[in-house]
């Protein structure tokens, strides 16, 4: 499998890196408009690979979206990260555009790849892309929940430590849905399990409740302490997308995804559970929240909503 990352930056090199050491894609292509930049990323990668064991082909090019043809899917990185203090939807400006011209350069060349998007304020420019390319919509992913649900389960895992259980993430099951947005996404916390029971056995009310705060706020922490923001757990939570496509593996993660009905909901992208497998989004699957988590849904609806508002002025 050929797959492209779209921008050579802390999080796309990242993917890189980590779908090069997984080894499923026989090729991955980092591109960039930044010279050189993809090309020494790629470099230093593929020297990492007699080390770490890999056959994954890794190369790096400046804007030659030639080099980019035939891939099955794209990894949409493109774009300014936020700063400490900024919020994501601050970033529209800036990155719609590019993100709009990325994915059209990539079609050029790649008519089936599936396309999963990082850049952000992530749920617009996925909606954005589905409105731009007018693709099935199971072929426009945008990548938050998977990352979003990862830090649910790192900060539970530590809650849980210091209520004297000795978990960890991987001990953790839980799912966070609605926007990637600071204030509105939604922890799932009537569906999280310590090893299958539900924390509320294990954890105050309080604790909980300080955890899913912490999630909100998990990738404006790491940016205020970095000064730019994450890339690890963004960049791994994007190639465990691809490689669920990769691998057809029918994996259910939340993703952003257009709905068209579904959670009552109609012409918008935000985080809801889906399958993923070789054609990208299989299925979009519907589960009970509960009542305060539906009105929470609901206000992340409004204000994912309110960001699409400022898509075409974004374009102008
Ligand atoms: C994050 O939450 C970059 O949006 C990404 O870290």
């Amino acid at each position: 499998m050929k797959v492209t990352v779209v921008g050579s930056g802390n999080v796309g090199a990242t993917v890189a890196n980590v779908l090069a050491t997984k080894g499923f894609a026989s090729e991955v292509v980092l591109i960039d408009i930044k010279e050189g930049l993809s090309e020494g990323k790629a470099m230093d990668i593929m020297q990492t690979s007699h080390m770490l064991n890999f056959d994954t082909t890794v190369i790096g090019v400046t804007n030659d979206y030639a080099a980019t043809a035939g891939s099955q899917v794209v990894v949409v990185t493109s774009g300014i990260p936020r700063k400490p203090g900024m919020t994501r939807e601050q970033l529209i400006g800036t990155n719609a555009k590019i993100v709009k011209s990325v994915v059209d350069q990539i079609l050029a060349h790649s008519p089936e790849a599936i396309l999963i998007i990082v850049s952000n304020p992530m749920d617009a420019m996925t909606y954005l892309t589905l409105k731009d390319t007018k693709l099935p919509r199971n072929r426009i992913i945008g990548q938050g929940g998977m990352l979003d649900s990862s830090r649910f389960r790192y900060y539970l895992a530590e809650a849980l430590k210091e209520a004297g259980y000795p978990a960890t993430p991987t001990d953790i099951d839980g799912m966070v849905v609605g926007g990637h947005a600071d204030k509105t996404m939604v922890p799932l916390v009537s569906l999280a399990t310590y090893r299958g029971i539900p924390v509320t056995q294990f954890l105050s009310e309080e604790a909980i409740q300080k955890a899913v705060e912490a999630t909100k706020v998990g990738g404006a922490t790491c940016t205020k302490l970095l000064g730019t923001s994450a890339w690890y757990a963004p960049g791994a939570a994007a190639a465990a997308l691809v490689e669920a496509i990769a691998l057809d593996a029918k994996k259910l993660i939340p993703c952003c995804v257009y709905l068209d009905g579904e959670y009552g909901e109609k012409d918008l992208c935000i985080g809801v559970p889906v399958i993923l497998g070789k054609n990208g989004i299989e299925k979009i699957v519907e589960v009970e929240f509960s009542e305060a988590e539906k009105a929470k849904f609901a206000e992340s609806v409004a204000a994912a909503r309110e960001v699409n508002s400022k898509i075409s002025e974004a374009l102008q």
